[in-house]
């Protein structure tokens, strides 16, 4: 969603606003704007669509100065305009740009006309940068009039602010919203997402909940959420610049696609450095954490539930314990029944969805103290937030649709499900190497999914003209439906729907006819004889079939029915390879309806409001 940057450097920090918001662009957003100080005056160019629009209207004006914010907002508090846009200007001396929501804007904003405030805006930002104007009047520093409003201020924030009085200076706070501080040679940043930053520099201070500070040229200050000063640990960020650009690839979701047998090794290679399913892959604490478990409990959303979905299996099956999996956003407003032997795992690609950090806080609220974060993004709000971590090493991910955090995710998944187990005495030593072994193969397995893309490709130019599709699946590969479904939705803006195979005739059977392509994931295991029954209730209805079946099971093509054979069948971690063909028919599919495959209308990468 919205995304920040911003610069103090003795060089024009215009060319590095406008890398740095381009970097920040998979996010999603509707508008974008920079703000500069220079020659005692606040500059100021916004533009509603694309960044490169923003950065030609700023090239045309000559923009150019030491000391800059900018933004890309994706529309909450009033629509997608101009006059919405960040940054946001308090009486042409103070500019800011604002991640997160304000709850008490409203009331805000009344004070403020009382004081004699006029709006230019629907948004709730603009109410904090008259707030900061109004205090910075008492005669305080442009820091203390931060540190004074954001104690007024209810919600969730990140801000960064510049004013023409002090162009010496750049100030920023952060409550719920990810920000972070980039330290330079005589030059220092602000950004809420590393990757705005890393071509100027990977040396990065997190900052923590209530946090304010002040950027010049020279140095940085940070202060608590009792306006103390403190010193804030710096980390060497690990993003590598490669990982955000494209390369040869036409898109980031196919680069994303293609990259999964390496992210899948490199997942893998971690667990094997620790020596396989060790507890302590999870964090010094696991031990303690996990010995006496009871039951988990997976909290996500999207694509990451669908993989909580796929472990619910691997979890009752191997390790013998109940789990539950819920959608966040429902979690975090039932009446949950705590129980302190529970481990609440939950799964994140960015780390930053606010549902699942919402769900995440209730949880604990109920008692629950065992949490652990599956992640890939391992300096987030989840994993600080959790006792455990397990970081997927899939690289960052700018397609907004999830492609390699999915299938590592699952590796992770499954590696969690074998060490409870072999913590609870249900895993033997013979059968942890089989399973090391399945997981060491697995990128072999992934490649050869990946070379079925010029006959998925075929498929999707069947499916390109079509309205609807159903996507069926029974057992662990049901979720790799749902996703199948939530990828060609995403991208392509096709209506398609994820069943159980078993439920079809409980309802969307109804469904079909000669225009409702039906997508069936049928391995060859226990439950292939079943599908293929409910295939053949599909077939008499008229319905055309597109199945993904092994290249060793009994399945084969017939009238209507069209069959693409994946690798040989991998027993448990099936799922995993048969996620493949759906996005690459998915990505596909979309390419030929032409959309814009890495940045699907209505959707932000991280979603961090609720
Ligand atoms: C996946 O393709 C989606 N864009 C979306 O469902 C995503 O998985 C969801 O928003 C959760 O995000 P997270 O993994 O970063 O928490």
């Amino acid at each position: 969603m919205c995304g920040i940057v911003g610069a103090i450097a003795q060089r024009d920090v215009v060319p590095l606003l406008v890398d740095g918001l381009k970097r920040l662009e998979y996010r999603g957003y509707d508008s974008a704007g920079i703000a500069v100080v220079v020659a005692d005056s606040v500059r100021r160019v916004r533009r509603t669509g694309r960044v490169a629009e923003m950065e030609a209207a700023a090239l045309a004006e000559g923009l150019g100065a030491n000391l800059g914010i900018g933004h890309t907002r994706w529309a909450t508090h009033g629509g997608v305009t101009e006059s919405n846009a960040h940054p946001h200007i308090s009486d042409g001396e103070l500019a800011l740009v604002h991640n997160g929501i304000i709850e008490n804007h409203e009331a805000q904003r009344e004070r403020l006309r009382a004081l004699g405030y006029a709006f230019e805006s629907q948004t709730d930002t603009e109410v904090v940068a008259h707030l900061i104007h109004h205090h910075r009047k008492q005669g305080v520093s442009l820091l203390a009039a931060l540190q004074a409003t954001v104690k007024e201020l209810h919600g969730a924030y990140a801000l960064a602010v510049i004013d023409k009085r002090d162009p010496a200076t750049l100030v920023t706070a952060r409550m719920g919203c990810p920000l972070l501080i980039g330290l330079g040679e005589g030059e220092n940043f602000v950004a809420s997402d590393v990757s705005a930053i890393v071509s100027a520099t990977r040396r990065v201070i997190f900052l923590e909940e209530g946090d304010t500070a002040e950027l010049t040229c020279d140095g940085v200050r940070v202060f608590d959420a009792s306006d103390a000063q403190v010193m804030r640990e710096v980390h060497v960020s690990e993003v590598s610049l490669a990982s955000l650009e494209l390369g040869p690839y036409r898109h980031f979701m196919q680069k994303e696609i293609h990259e999964q047998p390496r992210a899948i090794a490199d997942t893998v290679e971690g667990i094997l450095d620790a020596g396989g399913f060790d507890a302590a892959l999870f964090g010094k604490d696991a031990d303690a954490v996990l010995a006496d478990v009871a039951s988990v409990q997976i909290l996500a959303c999207g694509t990451s539930y669908y993989a909580g979905l796929t472990a619910r299996y691997w979890i009752e099956a191997i390790a013998g314990l109940p789990c539950a999996v819920d959608i966040a956003s429902e979690y975090r407003y039932r009446s949950v029944v705590g129980n302190p032997k529970q481990l609440v795992v939950t799964i994140s690609q960015s780390g930053e969805t606010l549902d699942t950090m919402e769900a995440l806080k209730y949880a604990k609220a109920q008692g629950q103290d065992k949490t652990l974060s599956i992640c890939n993004v391992p300096e987030s709000a989840l994993p600080r937030a959790s006792k455990l971590v397990l970081h997927t090493r899939a690289g960052a991910e700018i397609g907004v649709a999830s492609t390699k955090a999915f299938t590592t995710q699952l590796v992770a998944l499954f590696t969690l499900a074998v060490t409870l187990g072999k913590l609870r005495g249900r895993v033997d030593t013979a059968q942890q190497a089989d399973f090391l072994n399945a997981l060491r193969h697995l990128p072999g397995s992934v490649q050869h999914a990946l070379n079925l893309e010029p006959q998925v490709a075929l498929w999707a130019e069947k499916f390109a003209p079509r309205q609807h599709a159903l996507f069926l699946g029974r057992g662990t590969h049901y979720p790799i439906a749902l996703e199948g479904a939530l990828k060609l939705k995403e991208i392509s803006y096709i209506h398609a729907e994820g069943y159980p195979a078993g439920e079809l005739k409980h309802g969307p059977l109804a469904l079909v006819d000669t225009q409702m392509p039906v997508v069936v994931i049928a391995p060859n295991d226990a439950l292939l004889e079943k599908v293929k029954s409910n295939i053949q209730e599909v077939r008499a209805r008229g319905g055309e079939m597109f199945v993904f079946t092994d290249a060793d099971s009994s399945f084969s093509a017939s009238e209507g029915v069209h069959v693409i054979r994946t690798p040989r069948h991998v027993g448990i971690l099936s799922p995993i390879v048969h996620a493949i063909p759906v996005q690459l028919l998915a990505y596909h599919t979309a390419l030929a309806r032409g959309t814009d495959v890495d940045k699907p209308r209505n959707l932000a990468k991280s979603v961090t409001v609720e």
